[in-house]
């Protein structure tokens, strides 16, 4: 198996799931925002760009039997700010990876699309075949490929799993920049800074847990041949609550600061789950309230030992400042 992404946030927990299971997996990935670090280490790792021409050297040479696809621009705003790039990278760079696996004679596609790609919603939870109105270039760019992949489908005879996700989050995810809202909130908790949220916090998120969706991924190995089908819990639940939630797993209030709305943002979102049990076998096991403990128990830790490190070396420092007068 050859997951595209493999050092990243999502893609990294499919790694370590499909090692566990026995799959030799291979790994390919270019490190933009992905760290070798999350690599396991008996992944065979390829630095590499999903544009480039050396993908189909490392594709004919590892002649893997599913390839799951989810190296991607992944950031809104930066979508908005360079559409260009976005599409170089989501759409691009999925139909190089397509011709590739086709070459390569690789037996299943499964990608890693977005609720991104249905907009502001007419009804939630949102099915399959809703509407599809993307808000962002993102979510055009995280759509395209759907249609790419069927026609590669259709013509090369590759079976192919499109599974549409909700909001994940989990550990290892990403607090920089436009990371996952509940990692940017754990970020901010835990250096005791207010919380920001866009908007008056009435707006919904599915929020879904990596473990289950890296399960989804192993499940569509072997199922869901032909289809798109959505990865979430079918329930919505707004910042305000997400917060409340938060703060039963701190046991502490916490500051939040509100600010205006941002463009290309959905107001509510949440994705029917229906059709990922029916084929995929799939349920979600992990609630909200155990997701965010999970998160927490993993990063507080290590949070603390941080700081406990940079205490020593301001010490250390003055120290030597003294010494050195
Ligand atoms: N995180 C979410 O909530 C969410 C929701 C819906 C869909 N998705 C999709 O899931 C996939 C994984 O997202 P993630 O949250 O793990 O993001 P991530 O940024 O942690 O992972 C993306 C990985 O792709 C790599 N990458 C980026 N551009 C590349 C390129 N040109 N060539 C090779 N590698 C490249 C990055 O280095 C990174 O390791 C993406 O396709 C994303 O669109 C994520």
């Amino acid at each position: 198996m050859l997951v595209t992404g493999g050092a990243g946030f999502i893609g990294s927990h499919i790694v370590d799931r499909c090692l566990e299971r026995g799959c030799e997996t291979v790994v390919v990935d270019n490190l933009s925002t992905g760290k070798r670090e999350h690599i396991h280490p008996d992944a065979a790792f390829y630095h590499a760009d999903i544009r480039s021409c050396e993908l189909h050297r490392i594709m004919d040479g590892e002649r893997p039997d599913v390839v799951v696809h989810h190296a991607a621009q992944i950031d809104v705003q930066q979508s908005i700010a360079n559409p260009l790039e976005d599409a170089a990278i989501n759409i691009s760079g999925t139909i190089n990876l397509l011709k590739a696996s086709v070459s390569a004679g690789a037996g299943k596609f499964i990608y890693a699309s977005s609720a991104a790609v249905y907009g502001a919603p007419a009804a939630l939870p949102i099915a399959e075949d809703h509407a599809k109105a993307p808000a962002s270039f993102y979510g055009v760019s995280k759509y395209a490929p759907e249609y790419y992949i069927r026609t590669f489908s259709s013509l090369y005879g590759i079976d192919c799993t499109i599974l549409r996700y909700a909001n994940v989050y989990g550990v290892r995810q990403d607090p920089k920049g436009e990371g996952g809202v509940i990692s940017i909130f754990l970020d901010r908790m835990l250096r005791g800074l207010p919380l920001r949220v866009f908007g008056d916090g009435t707006q919904t998120r599915d929020f879904i847990y990596v473990g289950d969706v890296a399960e989804a991924n192993v499940q569509a190995m072997s199922r869901g041949g032909g289809r798109v089908i959505n990865i979430g819990t079918s329930a919505a639940v707004s910042l305000n609550g997400l917060i409340e939630a938060f703060e039963a797993v701190l046991g502490k209030k916490q500051e939040v600061s509100y600010e205006d709305a941002r463009a290309g943002d959905i107001l509510h979102s949440s994705l029917d789950n229906r059709l990922a049990r029916e084929h995929l076998d799939w349920t979600p096991k992990v609630d909200l309230s155990q997701g965010l403990k999970l998160i927490y128990d993993y990063y507080a830790p290590r949070y603390a030992a941080n700081k406990i490190e940079e205490a020593v070396r301001a010490v250390n420092g003055r120290q030597t400042a003294l010494a050195a007068t």
